[in-house]
């Protein structure tokens, strides 16, 4: 049984298996990116009835580029679908959107749809929905370095003083906690460039599942194997 009292704060989900969704059913791998939509709109409602305080979700990789235009454009279609169908009931859910990675380098109609996302939901004070895309953890990594070392260059900071919180605060995720929880579909043991610094010690859920097929009921399951899990951070329990 799911304990309501020990939701984790912080959930994020590698979205895996759209393309194999849709090629056992004959279908274009952009249908199956549009099913794993649907499943989304559900999951982010039941984050929200579960009380989970953050979500994060892997739309796009750094490395999702090297697909076919048609594969790649019809990803970003559908962001911009999404947005137009779903920010009504997002933000009266108090809902507030959030992008991680660098979304300057996506299609311009996604940007607006991004933009608008971004600045309706902005003072809201529920659920966080962080979308990562065009999202890597290495270069997360990278752009914070670089962010330090500006700093340091122009006198502002003490190399010698930089510390792991000063880091993470430096991330796309800067002020929330590490995700509590890292769910996997569609079966592969990786987390593919994500979260990288953030994983360091969230507990990894697998499941075979393709993303399309992934449930509110499913969902639950994982959290029960998540709160089945000893988390002891190096320590030993007492
Ligand atoms: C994940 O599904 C969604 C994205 C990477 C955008 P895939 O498209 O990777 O699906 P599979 O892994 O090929 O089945
Ligand atoms: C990870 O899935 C990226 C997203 C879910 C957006 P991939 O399908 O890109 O990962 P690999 O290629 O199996 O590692
Ligand atoms: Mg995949």
């Amino acid at each position: 049984m799911l304990d309501k009292s020990r939701i984790p704060a912080h959930v994020a989900i590698i979205m895996d298996g759209n393309g194999r969704w849709a090629k056992e059913r004959g279908m274009v791998r952009v249908q199956g990116h549009r099913a794993g939509m649907e499943a989304l709109r559900e999951i982010v409602k039941h984050s929200d009835i579960l009380g989970v305080k953050y979500l994060t979700v892997y739309a796009f990789s750094t490395e999702n580029w090297k697909r076919s235009l048609e594969e790649v454009s019809g990803i970003f279609k559908l962001l911009v679908l999404y947005v137009a169908s779903e920010l009504d009931e997002l933000n009266r859910n108090n809902v507030r959107v959030n992008i991680i990675g660098d979304w300057s380098a996506v299609p311009e109609d996604a940007r607006n749809s991004i933009k608008k996302a971004l600045n309706t939901t902005e003072n809201n004070t529920g659920l966080v929905f962080n979308i990562a895309l065009n999202y890597g953890g290495r270069a997360e990594i990278v752009r914070s370095a670089k962010a330090l070392a500006e700093k340091a260059a122009k006198g502002e900071l003490d190399p010698a003083g930089i510390t792991e919180d000063m880091f993470s605060e430096t991330l796309y995720t800067g002020g929330m906690p590490d995700p509590d929880l890292i769910i996997r579909t569609g079966g592969e043991y990786r987390l593919s460039n994500f979260l990288t610094w953030q994983s360091a010690y969230s507990e990894l859920v697998v499941t075979r599942l393709y993303w399309p097929d992934f449930t509110p009921q499913e969902y639950e399951k994982a959290i029960e194997e998540f709160q089945g899990r000893d988390r002891r951070f190096g320590g030993v329990k007492c």
